[in-house]
């Protein structure tokens, strides 16, 4: 979106924003964000703004890889403007080759010369298996990303989990997997550090019990090579609220007379998709979705209750796993996340899970992250579901177009919360009040998070109010400002989105502002996500 736009849709950013003490102000505002400088709750791991890559769709073959011939330039087959855009947002982590593609993989077919791998049905899609480990590996080396393997539970045995680590982490010249390495390109290891064991294993991931799964989970870390590199191991963890799942899997695990520790594992995977937009009509998978692009008011507002739910499994996940790991060595993975939408709004047909993404989608990764800040002391990973032409995509797409979405913009404006100090803020403000099947309901009128890295603070907020501006008092407790630069993602249309010939109908628009104190004062644009990086004195 361009300025122009910004300004039609009634925002006159670097007028609004006022740093003064109480009695400047004239006028009483309607909101107050009270940012509490000195209350830190934790380092907020850069691997929280992490990505999701299945082999699924036009994931992999046509997003990421486009093969080393392509006219569309690349960089080794990779397609360079995704190495540029994962560059520019810092992305710390990429989590790889699935979802349920995982437990239907095995990683021996994607190694070695690339003309002789063999085809397979595959989980989604016909695999032809030119993008392996070698190829996931120069990605995350290109974009400076850490790797987060999905192993294989439901159909290979340990073994092949331990020789995968073998090929990955074996130094040169160690064993034959080392050498098969080294001829694939990379006489190094890989050091791959952060490994998920299995994925949905309630589901495709092998239909296990939690108790089954329990046992399967102990069977693979048990004795695994590591080769130097202190393993990352990740459990997967409930469909949706089945805290029965997260109860009975750590009874299994870390109670009882054969007991494992629960410092032997790293993360608590939660995966989270807001897709169920019916308010209760129907909870069945296809029905009760939404559209991506044809939605009114209510569904609007639908989308950002359904994400909210996400703190809940946080905060239950991490109370029941309190119960067997009371210092908290565990920490959770929402590896998988987004908005999920019916069919149909896919850049082409041919991308499985492809849909299109709007202001809403930014504004519900917005949330989503916000809260994942303000649990920076319990949420260690992150992964958006799915990097590219999939569901809450940064990009999309198709041969040498090229586009970023919304969500990309937020991933942009929120990546100085990576590696910085989450402070308390309390929000307080007017709730959004609407027609919910001809019941009135309400929703939360702003809400965000806070960092401090150095001298500056990162405050991000989210504004869901369709039509109405929130103007807010921010304090700063314990601290007081001597410069600030706005950042906003908005738009008058709350259906807008980018398209190849049109990709910048949703950017974002930043101004500075010189002023100084302990108060601040800022009217949030309805629709909207902002950021505002404040120079501390
Ligand atoms: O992201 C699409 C799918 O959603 C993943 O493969 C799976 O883990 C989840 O159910």
């Amino acid at each position: 979106m361009n300025r122009r736009t910004v300004l039609k849709g009634g925002v006159a950013l670097g007028a609004s924003l006022v740093f003064a003490r109480p009695s400047v102000f004239a006028s009483a505002a309607d909101s107050r964000i009270e940012v509490l400088l000195n209350e830190p709750i934790g380092t907020i791991s850069p691997n929280v703004y992490g990505h999701f890559t299945e082999m699924l769709g036009a994931v992999i073959y046509d997003g990421v890889w486009v093969g080393e011939n392509s006219k569309v330039p690349n960089t080794g087959g990779i397609r360079k403007t995704i190495i540029e855009k994962l560059k520019q947002i810092k992305a710390p982590m990429i989590r790889w080759p699935g979802g349920c593609f995982a437990d239907s993989y095995d990683w021996t077919d994607g190694i070695g010369a690339p003309g002789k791998r063999p085809e397979r049905g595959g989980f989604w899609r016909g695999e032809p298996n030119t993008f392996g480990t070698p190829e996931f590996m120069r990605l995350c080396r290109l974009t400076g990303a850490e790797p987060y393997f999905a192993a294989n539970v439901r159909s290979l045995p340990a073994l092949a989990f331990d020789h995968w680590i073998e090929y990955c982490n074996a130094p040169a010249e160690k064993s034959s997997l080392a050498r098969t390495r080294a001829e694939d390109g990379s006489r190094e290891p890989y050091n791959v550090k952060y490994w998920g064991i299995g994925n949905e294993n309630w589901g495709c991931g092998g239909n296990f019990t939690p108790e089954q799964y329990s046992q399967e989970f102990r069977r693979f870390i048990a004795w695994t090579p590591s080769y130097g590199e202190p393993l990352k191991f990740i459990a997967a963890g409930p469909g949706g609220d089945d805290l029965d799942w997260t109860e009975l899997f750590c009874r299994h695990t870390f109670g009882g007379k054969h007991a494992i520790k629960p410092k032997d594992v790293f993360g608590w995977s939660i995966h989270w998709y807001t897709w169920d937009l019916a308010r209760g009509k129907t909870h069945d998978w296809d029905a009760a979705k939404g559209d991506a692009l044809a939605f009114d008011l209510t569904d609007w507002y639908e989308v950002f209750r359904e994400g909210d739910k996400v703190e809940d499994l946080i905060l239950s996940n991490w109370s029941t796993l309190a119960q067997y790991d009371r210092d908290h060595q565990i920490k959770l993975a929402v590896d998988e996340y987004g908005a999920w939408y019916k069919p149909g709004s896919a850049v082409d047909p041919s991308h499985g899970l492809g849909q299109q993404i709007t202001l809403r989608d930014a504004l519900l990764t917005a949330q989503s992250l916000d809260i994942f800040n303000r649990h920076a002391d319990k949420v260690a990973i992150g992964a958006c579901a799915q990097l590219i032409n999939c569901l809450n995509a940064l990009f999309l797409s198709y041969e040498d177009k090229f586009i970023v979405t919304p969500t990309f913009h937020v991933f942009d404006m929120y990546r100085s919360h990576q590696g910085a100090r989450a402070v308390r803020a309390e929000f307080s403000a007017p709730r959004v009040r609407y027609q919910r099947d001809n019941k009135s309901a309400t929703f939360w009128g702003l809400k965000g998070s806070a960092s401090v890295q150095g001298k500056t603070l990162t405050l991000t907020v989210v504004n869901p109010h369709a039509t109405e501006p929130r103007d807010a008092e921010i304090a700063l407790r314990d601290g007081s400002a001597t410069s600030a630069e706005v950042t906003t993602l908005t738009n008058a249309d709350i259906h807008a989105h980018n398209t190849f010939d049109h990709p910048d109908t949703v950017s974002t628009v930043s101004t500075k502002i010189m002023m100084s104190g302990p108060l601040l004062r800022y009217t949030f644009p309805s629709a909207s996500v902002t950021k505002l990086s404040v120079a501390l004195g």
